[in-house]
Formats: structure tokens, sequence, C-alpha cells
């Protein structure tokens, strides 16, 4: 298939004009000769290798099988087994790779054009969250094998991060083609992907999904911000390209929800989940810091969506993250501000037991980086009430008001030696051959569980260009359209209905998938369930498992957004072959066992082919008599 081929003419045009053509940022602060800055160039080149290392189509002894452009996870098939290629890993480590060819690296354009084809061929692939024809649900599944064929066993899905992250990836191309008057060519191969993965996002922003974590049910800060820049970016995107993004109007209302629900103010932080099933949590998560490095835009001012690195919600949020860990991990030997410490996921993770990971890590310094920039752009350092106990940590005696000159200056100093604390936390723990691993051990340092993972490697790269000053172009935080704001009150559970508008990209190398006749029935079910309880459909259909009373088919969750405190309601809405008659049961899940509902199998008549019609089933999930 050469349908990409003019591309790659582009791409070598683009080899052409020289390494880094001049309208492209490439900014250069940093390159200190100190210990850490030569430590840091180091592993920034074995973390870009450390990545192509693990995708598909790079003649990798590492990922045998993968298909061209597949990102594995971790080469590591055992103890954990990360060998399948994830939506989100994929997209956040490309966008990378993209930034990587806006900085001069032209040898990258192949393995990108890989992943442009793999994910076209990803958008058509059916699998247990749904399909791309026609409702678009089969977006939202997170996983899938190296080969790009789907992944049935028992996972959190949907993730709905997924799209919005690949869209974000291939929207951060577009630059490349226009520098190089290729607009028609990003219109025809580019945009439809895009549009396919923001038309999912506007439908399904406000339903509950699975989190960037894949243990939380719920709605999740790192997955609305990516969204809402997805949208914004898109439509922007949509106007220099003379067409269209409906579902990118969206974009106020995710907002809307972002600014409403999120800010815990008795505990002075960005709550990682809400409406989800672990409330036992605290909510102390990396999730908004990771979600504020990937809305980051260097030419945005600290109040741009409320999110940016230097708003004060997202420092407040820095010091009470970094802050859990100080006393939770042995290493970090109960370490004080303004120290930096390793972190971890959230102070509740158990798995492994509960490690530091060093994306985290690096995810604590890099959210600096893009603060101090924007701070230092600003030239005003603002330090409010929010803040103000981020910013004492570096400047002891220092009050709320507005700083510039040697104060200013000096507490950024206080801030950029902070974030280089973070690396320097971490580099003692690598191995010697540079190697990046999923978690270090919390009492040893010593690396643990998947080896050679690819996010890991990625997070490294992007903290590194940071630090020296490197920023991806802008994206629009800054525009107005990213900025729409609405009172509390006028946030709305709204969606844009693109059923019946995915489209396969037929020109990047998906196949022409036959458009299935399918009819749409919303499985309801009354179910009183305990706070960590889940319900689960199972049926006699694919889409629904494949096969009853067999709980190793179960892979689909209902969703909760309809429960009221008198009408527990859970519920899943998706399309299924026209005219059958499906078999189907309840499954509550109870911490790890799963109870089948009482009674005979139920069935439901799928509506008949261009009927028009849906159905909804009235069910109430029959309890096993105790
Ligand atoms: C894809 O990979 C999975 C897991 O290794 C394997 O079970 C399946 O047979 C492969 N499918 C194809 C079409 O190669
Ligand atoms: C793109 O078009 C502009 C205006 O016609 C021209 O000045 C520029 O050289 C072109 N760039 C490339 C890379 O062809
Ligand atoms: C969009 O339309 C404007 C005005 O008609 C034109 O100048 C521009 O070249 C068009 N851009 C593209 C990408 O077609
Ligand atoms: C660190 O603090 C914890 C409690 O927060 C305490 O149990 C432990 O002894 C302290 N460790 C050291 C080395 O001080
Ligand atoms: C971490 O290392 C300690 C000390 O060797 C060991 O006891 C513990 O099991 C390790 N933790 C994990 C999760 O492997
Ligand atoms: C702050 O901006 C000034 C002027 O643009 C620049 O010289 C300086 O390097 C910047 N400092 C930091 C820490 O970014
Ligand atoms: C920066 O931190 C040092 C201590 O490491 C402190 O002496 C200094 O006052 C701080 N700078 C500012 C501006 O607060
Ligand atoms: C903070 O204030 C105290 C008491 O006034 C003073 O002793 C100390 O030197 C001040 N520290 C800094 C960093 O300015
Ligand atoms: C800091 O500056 C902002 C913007 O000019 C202003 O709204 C705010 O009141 C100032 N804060 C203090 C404490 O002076
Ligand atoms: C969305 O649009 C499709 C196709 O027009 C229609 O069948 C379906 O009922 C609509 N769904 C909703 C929730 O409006
Ligand atoms: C895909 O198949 C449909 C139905 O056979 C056909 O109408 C359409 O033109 C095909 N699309 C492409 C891009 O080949
Ligand atoms: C699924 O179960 C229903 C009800 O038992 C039955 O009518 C239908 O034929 C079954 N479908 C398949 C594909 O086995």
């Amino acid at each position: 298939m050469l349908s990409l081929a003019i591309l790659t003419a582009s791409f070598l045009a683009l080899a052409g004009a020289g390494a880094s053509p001049a309208s492209l940022p490439v900014v250069a602060k940093r390159q200190g000769a100190d210990a850490l800055s030569t430590f840091v160039a180091q592993e920034q080149a074995i973390s870009v290798k450390g990545v192509l290392a693990n995708i598909g189509g790079q003649n990798s002894s590492l990922v045998p099988g993968a298909h061209p452009g597949a990102v594995v996870a971790s080469p590591s098939t055992v103890n954990p087994n990360y060998f399948y290629t994830w939506t989100r890993d994929s997209a956040l480590t490309y966008t990378m790779l993209i930034d990587e060819l806006l900085f001069g690296d032209v040898s990258l354009r192949k393995t990108i054009e890989d992943y442009t084809t793999a994910q076209a061929i990803l958008q058509t692939v059916t699998n247990p969250s749904g399909s791309l024809w026609p409702a678009g649900d089969g977006l939202g599944e997170p996983k899938f094998y190296t080969n790009l064929t789907r992944y049935d066993g028992t996972w959190g899905r949907p993730q709905r991060d997924g799209p919005a992250l690949r869209a974000i990836a291939f929207m951060t191309l577009a630059p490349a083609l226009f520098n190089l008057n290729e607009t028609a060519a990003y219109m025809q191969f580019y945009w439809p992907l895009v549009l396919n993965d923001l038309r999912y996002v506007g439908q399904y922003w406000n339903q509950s999904g699975y989190d960037l974590w894949e243990e939380v049910h719920g709605s999740s800060f790192f997955t609305i911000a990516n969204q809402h820049k997805a949208l914004v970016q898109g439509a922007l995107l949509a106007q220099k390209l003379n067409t269209t993004c409906k579902p990118c109007a969206q974009a106020p209302q995710l907002l809307c929800f972002l600014q409403s629900n999120f800010w815990n103010s008795s505990g002075g932080y960005l709550t990682a989940n809400i409406n989800s099933n672990q409330v036992t949590r605290s909510g102390i998560n990396a999730d908004p810091i990771l979600a504020s490095i990937s809305v980051f835009d260097a030419n945005a001012s600290c109040n741009a969506g409320d999110f940016q690195p230097c708003n004060s919600k997202v420092l407040a949020t820095h010091k009470v993250f970094v802050d859990s860990f100080r006393n939770l991990y042995p290493i970090n030997k109960n370490a004080t501000a303004p120290n930096a410490v390793l972190v971890g996921r959230y102070p509740e993770d158990t798995y492994y037991n509960g490690n530091p990971w060093p994306l985290c890590t690096f995810a604590a310094a890099e959210v600096l980086y893009d603060a101090v920039h924007q701070i230092n752009q600003t030239g005003t350092l603002t330090i409010d009430k929010t803040s103000l106990a981020f910013f004492q940590d570096l400047s002891p005696n220092i009050t709320v008001g507005n700083y510039t000159g040697a104060t200013m200056t000096g507490i950024l100093k206080n801030m950029t030696t902070y974030a280089d604390g973070f690396i320097s936390a971490v580099q003692p723990h690598l191995p010697s051959n540079g190697s990046i691993s999923e978690q270090f051990n919390a009492t040893t340092g010593e690396s643990l569980s998947a080896s050679k993972l690819t996010w890991s490697f990625a997070s490294f790269v992007t903290m590194a260009r940071r630090r020296a000053g490197e920023y991806p172009i802008s994206w629009g935080a800054w525009h107005p359209l990213a900025n729409t704001k609405m009172t509390a009150g006028q946030c709305k559970a709204s969606s844009y209905n693109s059923t019946g508008s995915y489209t396969p990209v037929v020109a990047d190398g998906a196949p022409n998938i036959t458009k299935i006749c399918s009819s749409e029935v919303i499985f309801s079910c009354n179910a009183s369930t305990e706070f960590g309880q889940n319900v689960f459909l199972l049926g006699n259909v694919t889409k629904l498992g494949g096969q009853l009373n067999n709980t190793d088919k179960i892979i689909l969750p209902l969703n909760t957004g309809n429960i009221t405190s008198d009408n527990p309601q859970w519920y899943v809405d998706i399309w299924l072959a026209a005219g059958q008659t499906v078999g189907y049961q309840y499954v509550l899940q109870n911490g790890s066992d799963w109870v089948f509902e009482r009674g005979p199998v139920r069935t439901v008549k799928v509506p008949a082919c261009g009927s028009g019609k849906l159905v909804r089933t009235s069910d109430s999930f029959r309890f096993p008599s105790s």
C-alpha cells in the first residue's frame, strides 16, 4: 500500500530543508556542563532508543511479532505480561516522537507513518467495547494484542482518554505538514483519523469509564482534561483546514465540568476521580499532574483553562501529592521539603505493594520546569492563598503577593533546583545501562515490575526537553476557544451524537469494513449495590462476551451515570447486529467474586435493520436469596 508515499516525500523535503526549519521553535536554554545535565543528556538518548526498540517495524529483537507502528508497553511477557499495545501509552509515546521530529529528527518519519497505518487499522477492529460502525463505541477499547487484534480478557473498559490522546498525537503533526505546504495531504491522511476520535470524545465525554491506571470507574481529571484539549485543538485545526468539527463545540462543557467538580477545597488539591467506585481513596494522585503536562502550552497564562502547570491549583496539588510519599516509602527517609523524593501513582496504591514510579517522578519535575517557564514569561509571580504552601517550601518567609525582579528570579531558581531534585532522586537507582522499569522497590530502590517500560522512557524524554527549555508548538490553550467559561449552574450533561458518521480511513490502510446493519439496545438494570461492587452484562453475542454462565467471558461493565439515591439504575447503551435474539444475564462483581443473578437467561430482540427503533430493557437484578 503506497497510500502514505506522499508523506514520505514530504518528510524527505523536510530533511532537505535542514534539520530544523526556521519556523519550528528550537530553544536551548540550559546546556550546563554540570553532572546532572550530563546524565540527563545521556539518559535522554538512551530513552529515545529504548522507546524505538519497543515499537514494531524497527527490526527490534525485543518485540517480535509486533505490527509496524504498534507500541509494546514493555517487552515483559511474565510477571507482569505487558506485551500488548495500549491506545493511551502509544499516543503519549508518539506525541513525544512527533515532537522529536519537529525538533529536527527527521529519521522518525517512517515510524510515524507506521503508527498512522496501525491506528487506522485499530480504529476499525471490533472489540469488547464495541465497534467503529455505527456508534464509534469500539474506539474506547484500551488495549489490543500487538498484532492489532482484539483482546477479549476481562479488563477495565472502556477508557475514554485513548481517542483524545491519539487525536492530539496526530494534531501535533499538523504544523510539520503545514510548513511544507502539504495541507491537502494532512486533510487526506490525518484529519479523517482525528475526526473519528473527536467524534468519539464529543459523543461520550460525559459517560464514565476507567481511569489511566485502569482501576477506577468514574470520571477522571486526566481523561476530561485531555478530551478538552483535543476538542479545542480540533476546532482550531478545523479552521485552518477550512472545515468544521461539530463535536468540538462540546469543549466549553468539558471545561465547565473540570472547573466545577475536581477541586477538593478542604484538602487543597485536584482530585483524580469523581463519581467513582473508589470512595475510600483520598483522590491524591499523579493523574492531575500528568494531565497538566499533557495540556501544557508554553504560550499560555497561568489561568488558561485553569490547569496549566503554573496554575495555583496545580502547584498546590503538586505539594500535597509529593508530600503524601515522603513518609510512605522507606527509601525517601522522611525527607522534608524542599528536598525532592521518589513519588508513585497515589498513596493508597497496592500494586506490587505500592512503590515509586519513575514516570510519575519525572512528571513531578516536568510540571515544575513548565511552570517556571510560564511564570518567567509573564514577568510576575503571583502567590495566592492556594499556592502559598507550595511556595513556602521554596521560600520560607514568602507571603501572598505579586513578585517581580530578584525575588521572583530567586524563587524560580529554587523551583528549578527542586525540579532537578526529582531527577537526582531517580538517578542512583537506574542500572548502568540506563534501562527504566515501571517501578522502584519502595525499600531498596531496585527496579521492579515491567522492565524497559516504554512510557517510562517517553516520560524521561519530554522531561529532559522541558528542562532544556525546549517546548512543543503551542496548541492554543491561550485561545478564547479554550477558555469559554460557564458558571457551575450552566454545566450540562451534553453530547454530540456522531452515530452513523464514523468512517474507516481507507487512505491510510484501514480495511473498508462492512457496515453491518446494527440497531441500538439500552440494557438497563436496577441493582442496589454496595460501594466497590459493580454490575456486568454477559450475553451470547461477541460484544457481550459471547458465552453465558462463564466468568472468563465477562467483559462488559454497566455504567453508573444514571444512578440516583432512589433509583439504582445501571445501564449500557450498545449497538448489536439487527434482527437477532440475544440471551443475556447480569453478574455482580463483589471484590474478586462474580455473583450471577438467579433465574432463567433473559432475552431481547434487537430491532430489525433500518427500523430506526431502539429497545430499552427494564430489568431488576435478581439477587440470589441468602
Ligand atoms: C495475535 O496475537 C495473539 C496473541 O499472541 C494470538 O493469540 C493471535 O492468534 C494472533 N492473531 C493473528 C491473526 O495473528
Ligand atoms: C510554501 O509556500 C510558500 C508560499 O507560496 C512559499 O513561500 C514556501 O517556500 C513554501 N514552502 C515549502 C517548504 O515549499
Ligand atoms: C482556506 O480558505 C482561505 C480563504 O478562502 C484560503 O486563503 C486558504 O488557502 C484556505 N486554506 C486551505 C487549507 O484550504
Ligand atoms: C518516618 O516516618 C514514619 C511515620 O511517618 C515513622 O514510622 C518512621 O520511623 C520514620 N522513619 C525515619 C527513618 O525517621
Ligand atoms: C522490596 O525489597 C524488599 C527488601 O529486599 C523485599 O522484602 C520486598 O519484597 C520487595 N518488594 C517487592 C514488591 O518486591
Ligand atoms: C527568564 O526569562 C529571561 C528573559 O527572557 C531569560 O533570560 C531567562 O533565562 C529566563 N529564566 C528562566 C528560569 O527561564
Ligand atoms: C532559596 O532557597 C534558599 C535555601 O536553599 C534560601 O536561602 C533562599 O532564601 C531562597 N530564595 C528565596 C528567594 O526565597
Ligand atoms: C525568615 O524569617 C526569619 C524570622 O524573621 C529569619 O530569621 C529568617 O532569616 C528568614 N528566612 C529567610 C529565608 O529569609
Ligand atoms: C496580583 O496581581 C493581580 C493581577 O494584577 C491582582 O489581581 C492581585 O490583586 C494582585 N495580588 C496582590 C496580593 O497584590
Ligand atoms: C443518534 O443518532 C442515531 C443515528 O441518527 C440514532 O439512531 C440514535 O437514536 C441517536 N441517539 C441518540 C441518543 O440520540
Ligand atoms: C467502502 O465500501 C463501500 C461499500 O462497498 C463503498 O461504497 C465505498 O466506496 C468504499 N470506500 C472506499 C474508500 O473504498
Ligand atoms: C442466544 O440465546 C438466545 C436465548 O437463549 C437464543 O435465542 C439465541 O439463538 C442465542 N444466540 C446464539 C448466537 O447462540
